[in-house]
């Protein structure tokens, strides 16, 4: 098969015209890196537009229309001499990305960003792993930065893959959130980790050509680690883990744009690295973590899921269970109330249904206001973007630190599908697993209302103090028709 601009140049003369000026131009490098510029343009205006669920949806599509400008150049790209793998790759792949984005449940988006990262890490790992083949193979010599470049994405790359694999599995629930963890597992990832680099040293410093195997052996001991590394985090500590991964994919790509000298793809993976280590540190901080420690320290602890029966029996304490009249008649008295969402709203589809309760109750002049804790879901923004959905204006979206003194001047807290960023084992237990994590004081406000189904735990595995406090009613039920019944009972008051 020929390049693209030999096969546009065949159909051009077959068509009687001669566009040799034309293909000249279109191929032309500088023209090429035009393209790249306008497309990284694209992106960091689409990034910007990403910040605001206002502009939100216009920011993926003008990024999105930036990557097809960078494909397209890519495509057109001279040093490229063969499409029949590339056409056999967009025919597997597009068919598949646009039917699982098609499909996805807005609560299964979590896990799949993570697999689309994980992706992203394996695509820049293969690439350093042909190219490696290729010198190899053909005697080729590589420059020092090229060769460092190359080594580094094809270390982090494997491990943002791996990893992603593991956040993936863990995410969606197909194996145990809890911290999975071996005897010696520090001593064994720290000498696996000072062999890939001792490998990946001997790789730049040796001289002449390097037996092909070793850059086999590095990507399997970098896949080891991508997957032991993630392995012991524990379930509140995800959110850490997943933004160092979409981190680390970033830079290994922006390396492989190095060795390749193909400058969006530098940019690209610049723009998701600083983005990934930015939204890394938010992350921590929100958890009250450091980040050596969530990667290193098995954070998140091996906290045990305690059924209704087990629970009360360590609490010896009682949970007491309300109706949507009873709880209808006490928001309909009072002056304030603080919704407090979590992964049960995005779960039941509750968003619009919970903006109907807040409508009815500011009819009759009670403020009503959103308590945003920053890892409520299981994305990143997940409660901004639900409630967004359903038009809560933003000015009613308060963030944790805000609002949390608000919540004893508040008369009624309803917690709606929230769990661990409303347990006040937080702040008092320090040998609970969330000890340290931040959380929505919802235990402050006069009257505490929960919506959920059952006693069960949250991602994090844990027991809900919140759930045995006096001042705590339980609603149990779907979020969604609970939410229906109450709304149906205000308008009755
Ligand atoms: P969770 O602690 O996961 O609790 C969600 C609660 O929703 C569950 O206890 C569940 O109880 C209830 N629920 C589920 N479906 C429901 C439905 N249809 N109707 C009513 N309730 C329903 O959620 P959270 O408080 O939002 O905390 C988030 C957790 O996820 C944190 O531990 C956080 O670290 C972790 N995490 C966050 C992220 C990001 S970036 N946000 C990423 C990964 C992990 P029932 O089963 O009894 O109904």
């Amino acid at each position: 098969m020929t390049s693209l601009p030999l096969a546009l140049e065949c159909v051009t003369e077959a068509l009687g015209g001669s566009c040799d000026g034309l293909l000249k131009i279109i191929t032309n490098p500088n023209l090429i890196n035009v393209a790249y510029l306008v497309a990284i343009i694209l992106f960091i205006v689409g990034l910007k537009k990403l910040t605001s669920p206002a502009t939100a949806r216009q920011g993926n599509f003008i990024a999105g229309i930036g990557m097809m400008i960078a494909l397209v150049a890519t495509l057109l790209d001279r040093q490229i001499v063969d499409y029949k793998w590339i056409l056999v790759g967009a025919v597997a792949g597009v068919p598949l990305g646009w039917i699982s984005a098609r499909k996805v449940k807005m609560t299964a988006m979590p896990e799949m960003v993570a697999l689309f990262n994980g992706v992203g890490g394996g695509a820049v790992a293969l690439i350093a792993l042909t190219e490696y083949y290729t010198w190899t193979q053909h005697g080729i010599g590589i420059t020092t930065d090229v060769e460092v470049a190359s080594v580094f994405s094809l270390i982090i790359g494997s491990i943002s893959f791996w990893g992603s694999v593991i956040a993936f599995l863990k995410l969606s629930e197909r194996i145990t959130g809890k911290p999975v963890t071996f005897p010696g597992q520090s001593i064994v990832n720290s000498l696996i980790g000072l062999g890939v680099l001792g490998a990946g040293g001997f790789l730049l410093f040796s001289t002449g050509m390097d037996p092909y195997w070793i850059t086999v052996a590095i990507a399997g001991a970098a896949a080891f680690l991508g997957i032991t590394l993630v392995l012991p985090i524990g379930g509140a500590d995800m959110p850490v883990v997943i933004s160092t991964l979409n981190a680390m994919t970033g830079l290994a790509a922006a390396a492989a744009g190095f060795a390749l000298g193909n400058n969006s793809l530098i940019v690209a993976g610049m723009i998701v690295g600083a983005s990934g280590t930015i939204l890394t540190n938010l992350m921590a901080v929100a958890m009250n973590r450091t980040i050596p420690g969530v990667l290193f320290g098995s954070f998140g602890g091996s906290g045990e899921t305690a059924g209704p029966a087990g629970a009360a029996a360590e609490h010896g304490g009682t949970v007491q269970s309300t109706d949507a009249a009873s709880v209808a008649i006490l928001m309909a008295y009072a002056q304030s109330v603080i919704v407090v969402p979590g992964y049960g709203l995005a779960v039941a589809q509750a968003q619009h249904t919970v903006r109907e309760m807040a409508d009815e109750l500011e009819k009759r002049d009670i403020s009503v206001k959103y308590a945003i804790h920053p890892v409520a879901g299981r994305m990143p923004g997940h409660m901004n973007v639900l409630l967004a959905e359903a038009d809560v204006p933003y000015d009613q979206l308060v963030e944790m630190d805000d609002i949390n003194p608000e919540f004893e001047r508040t008369d009624v807290a309803i917690v709606v599908g929230a769990n661990d960023v409303t347990n006040p084992a937080a702040k008092t237990s320090p040998e609970s697993p969330i000890y340290g994590m931040p959380i929505l004081e919802v235990d402050q406000a006069h009257n505490v209302i929960v919506l959920k189904r059952s006693m069960s735990a949250g991602y994090a595995g844990i027991d809900n103090e919140l759930y045995y406090n006096p001042k705590t009613q339980m609603l149990f039920g779907d979020a969604k028709a609970s939410l229906a019944e109450i709304v149906n009972e205000l308008k009755n008051v």
